[in-house]
């Protein structure tokens, strides 16, 4: 099979996938697997390779399933992002030429990643850290990744030759046996603070002083060391429970835009939070610059109050909801931290939330969402649609839900703009922020 491609070939209407291939090559390959929409092939010859081709300058990238754009110019990233957007918002939300504007770059494309959580294997004796190869759960990762913070870098060669020393097990996910999960690590991009820590999958850290001592002696900018317990069997990354062994169990960061000023933020070891937050700033400001100023704003998924803090200071009252507790604890500490006293933040599900908050009578004149990568449920939406803001900022990270919820929400909303971000430079992901505003007959 020959495929002009643009990343992702097209055959009968079906979206065939073509990993280690980019837009404008032509290629021939062949199909290894086959869904109900999309199908995975292999490359196996670069027919005519495309314009926008370098060359991919990390060992690791023939293996690797992380930066899988690594080998496209960068400003042909930024083309072909925008053009995922207008594709999904015109296939699945059914929006002709949506005003779709140019993707915001991301000016130091390179370690701009503040976290990481890797897995660990022993092979031959010898500890590996790093991520999986395409596909599998071999480790291929490079240990001096490109995307990593560089004290990240640093972490991982640290720890993997503590781990060594101290001659501890990696965990076995067909046996459900041996201690190490994963080796996590963030870092405060602007403040330098550094948090390294284990995932085990069990509770008993044996040697933690010794393993505690020999981390922060390898890596001596580390301000905190945890531990998670996952004892559970299964994908599932983090366990519910964080010990903190060295310092206060979480980082600091400071986010700052000129629009925006300048705000700090605490960040514990299973939090949510964007990691490129000078990328995530832009969206910020895009979602903050188009709401306000008003008097109330509902900030849905809230994470640790990021948005929510910021719109505040440009709002009379700004509430956040988000689902995890641990999150919220987070978001209120925040505020406090940053002098913000007309923040409100509610723990729970948004499409249980919101219905919630809008039937006590609050009358929000804006909405904010950043929902995960499954967008909002179906409850929200029409929360959303009953309160009737007669502004809506939608940061979504996956253009297919973005356009799907949009669906529901143009039947009241007229969509202004869409804004790409470039937040994971050399990924195929996106990030983008859509501007809505209340039809005059609604
Ligand atoms: C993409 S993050 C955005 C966080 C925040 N706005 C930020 O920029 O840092 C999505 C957040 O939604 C939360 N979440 C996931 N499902 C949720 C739900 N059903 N209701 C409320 N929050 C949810 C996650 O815990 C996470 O903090």
């Amino acid at each position: 099979m020959t495929h002009q491609g643009d990343g992702v070939a097209r055959h009968q209407g079906m979206a065939i996938f073509v990993p280690r291939a980019i837009p404008g090559d032509v290629v021939s390959a062949r199909i290894i697997e086959k869904r109900k929409n999309y199908a995975i092939a292999e490359l196996s010859d670069l027919v005519r390779p495309s314009a926008d081709r370098v060359e991919a300058s990390c060992p690791a990238f023939s293996q690797c399933g992380g930066c899988s754009l690594l080998n496209m110019r960068y400003e042909a990233q930024l083309r072909w992002k925008r053009t995922l957007v207008v594709d999904a918002l015109e296939r699945i939300g059914h929006i002709p030429n949506p005003p779709v504007k140019s993707t915001l770059p991301c000016e130091s494309p390179f370690h701009y990643r503040n976290k990481i959580v890797l897995p660990m294997t022993k092979e031959r004796g010898r500890i590996r850290i790093g991520a999986y190869a395409r596909g599998t759960h071999e480790i291929a990762g490079s240990a001096t990744c490109l995307l990593h913070a560089r004290e990240l870098n640093k972490l991982v060669a640290g720890a993997a030759e503590v781990l060594e020393e101290l001659k501890y097990t990696a965990y076995d996910e067909t046996t459900n046996r041996g201690l190490v999960r994963y080796v996590l690590g963030r870092v405060g991009m602007s403040t330098g603070e550094l948090m390294g820590g284990l995932v085990t999958a069990v509770r008993k850290l044996p040697k933690t002083q010794a393993f505690v001592r020999a981390l922060v002696e390898k890596v001596p900018q580390l301000t905190t060391v945890v531990q998670n317990v996952n004892a559970t069997p299964g994908n599932i990354v983090l366990g519910e429970e964080t010990r903190t062994l060295f310092g206060k169990g979480f980082i600091e960061d400071v986010i700052s835009y000129p629009e925006l000023g300048s705000l700090k933020f605490r960040i514990s070891a299973t939090s949510f939070y964007q990691i490129n937050p000078i990328q995530a700033a832009k969206c910020y400001a895009q979602a903050v610059r188009f709401v306000t100023p008003c008097e109330c704003v509902v900030d849905l998924y809230s994470g640790i109050g990021t948005i929510t803090s910021f719109l505040a200071s440009k709002a009379s009252v700004a509430v956040g909801i988000e689902e995890s507790s641990r999150a919220v604890r987070d978001a209120i500490q925040n505020a406090r931290l940053n002098g913000i006293n007309n923040a409100r933040f509610i723990a729970g599900r948004a499409e249980r939330e919101m219905p919630r908050l809008m039937a006590s009578g609050l009358k929000p004149q804006a909405v904010v969402l950043d929902p995960p990568r499954a967008g909002a449920a179906p409850d929200v939406l029409e929360a959303i649609l009953r309160a009737a803001p007669e502004k809506i900022s939608y940061i979504s990270c996956y253009p297919p839900t973005l356009a799907r919820d949009l669906t529901i929400l143009l039947q009241r909303y007229e969509l202004v703009d869409v804004q790409p971000v470039d937040m994971f430079p050399h990924t195929i992901h996106v990030e983008c922020v859509a501007s809505l505003k209340r039809k005059h007959s609604s």
